[in-house]
């Protein structure tokens, strides 16, 4: 099979000459959107444009929300109200918002776990990886600041726990706490700070997104085989490769418009099973709720921070050694941080120079058990934290790190892995029975 020509953008008539002398950016946008992009790409490649989708999303609906939303203590509660029953579709812009987040959340970590699986944080692509980091990180802030503005029960005892974390930190914690929530409690001045920064981040996270896409467009798109498609020969690169548009544009809408019918059925028939009913009570710093539990794609790092209690061999170990500066709530806090940070330093941490899972035998095992105990640990931190369920979370927590710290490092080492393709067109030629000979 002959490759399909990859163009770059030539300006032809004189006033398309005239504008790229002064300001390439037609040339920018063509040669953007034309990008050769590995032939193979499966359906774990749709979940970039499902994000870029949900933070246009966001900020959309959350522009339309802060018109009529008051970040008060005494209207917070009432002007959400306010927007879902007077506004016109303002329930709709509501749910649309609140349910969004969640499609965030599930459409970044399929993403994570896609680029987990098929190495694309390895070299060269360590830096869209540490800004894909950054990105969800910040997601997470955004996040967190977004689910106090309703000012409901969740939202303020969240908030009071959340923060509250701050203030375990040795030394300086207290007034970092005092610092971050504008006085000793959860309150108006935080409210308002929390308003403003949720209203800010979603840029930053956009403009980090476009730093992402420009990192990943130098190296090239990383594929299921691994393949480095930009390292052989050009005519090798035009025979593995197809330009974006519109291949890739149709693949990817298609896959948009399948996961919008379904978030809109979500959003129209069920848009409060992932909320919880308390956060429609109006905060009251007098009644603490039952039981306090985050939003669901906070709650495997939240059993990862109760997981580290008082009774533990390594907490007390650290505690002793510190003269009691490291308590369990530090430990725990630091656990929960050190969680996010191990994954972001997997580029340095997986010595393998085997790039996609498909080719490592043992290593798949243990992705896929790193996937189930993500799923378990999202289950155990909406548990109660007695019984059985810390010695689960703690065991949990252990395989996170132990992932990371240790199985990664020592694959590297011990794996036999399996014989990889030269080229995309290899692969599928080995596939459809034709050999390891590249086709003409
Ligand atoms: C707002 C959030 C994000 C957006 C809009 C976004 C967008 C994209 C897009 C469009 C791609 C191209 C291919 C694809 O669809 O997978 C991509 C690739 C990639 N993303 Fe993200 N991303 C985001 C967050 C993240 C996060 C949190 C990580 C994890 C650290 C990450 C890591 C990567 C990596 C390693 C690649 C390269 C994969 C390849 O070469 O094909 N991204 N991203």
């Amino acid at each position: 099979m002959s490759g399909i020509p990859h163009d770059h953008y030539e300006p032809k008539s004189r006033s398309e000459k005239w504008i790229h002398s002064r300001l390439p950016i037609v040339g920018l946008m063509y040669d953007t959107i034309m990008i050769p992009t590995p032939k193979n790409l499966n359906w774990m490649w749709i979940w970039g444009i499902v994000l870029t989708f949900c933070l246009v999303l966001q900020i959309v609906t959350g522009i339309v929300l802060a018109m009529h939303y008051t970040p008060h203590v005494d209207h917070a509660f009432a002007s959400v109200e306010h927007i879902m029953r007077n506004v016109n579709s303002g329930h709709m812009l509501r749910y649309l918002h609140m349910n969004g987040a969640s499609l965030f959340f599930l459409a970044v970590y399929l993403h994570i776990f896609r680029g987990l699986y098929y190495g694309s944080y390895k070299a060269p692509r360590e830096i869209t990886w540490i800004i894909g980091m950054l990105i969800y990180v910040l997601m997470m802030g955004t996040a967190f600041m977004g689910y106090v503005l309703p000012w409901g029960q969740m939202s303020f005892w969240g908030a009071t726990v959340i923060t509250g974390l701050f203030g375990a930190i040795p030394f300086i914690g207290e007034g970092l706490q005092t610092w971050l929530l504008g006085g000793p409690a959860v309150d108006n001045a935080t409210l308002q700070r929390f308003f403003s920064l949720h209203y800010l981040l979603p840029f930053v996270i956009a403009a980090l997104v476009v730093l992402h896409i420009w990192a990943f467009h130098t190296t090239g798109n990383n594929n299921p085989t691994g393949v480095d498609v930009r390292r052989g020969s050009k005519a090798e690169a035009e025979r593995d490769t197809l330009p974006f548009w519109p291949y890739f544009v149709m693949k990817d809408l298609f896959a948009l418009a399948v996961i919008i019918t379904v978030f809109f059925a979500v959003v129209g028939f069920m848009p409060n099973y992932l909320g919880h009913p308390d956060n429609y009570i109006e905060a009251d710093p007098l009644a603490t709720p039952a039981h306090i539990v985050p939003e669901w794609y906070f709650l495997a790092f939240y059993a990862i921070l109760r997981a580290f209690d008082g009774d533990v061999w390594v907490v007390m170990a650290a505690n002793w050694v510190t003269g009691g500066i490291i308590d369990s709530t530090f430990f725990g806090v630091m656990a929960m941080f050190g969680a996010i940070v191990v994954m972001a330093l997997v580029p340095w941490l997986d010595t393998s120079s085997v790039r996609s899972g498909r080719y490592r035998p043992m290593f798949k095992w243990w992705f896929w058990l790193f996937v189930v105990n993500f799923l378990v640990l999202t289950w155990v931190g909406a548990m109660p934290a007695d019984g059985i369920y810390p010695y689960i979370a703690l065991i949990g927590s252990t395989y996170w790190f132990a992932y990371f710290l240790i199985i990664l490092p020592l694959l590297g080492v011990l794996e036999k892995p399996l014989p990889q393709p030269e080229t995309i067109e290899d692969d599928f030629n080995m596939q459809s029975g034709k050999g390891n000979v590249p086709a003409e």
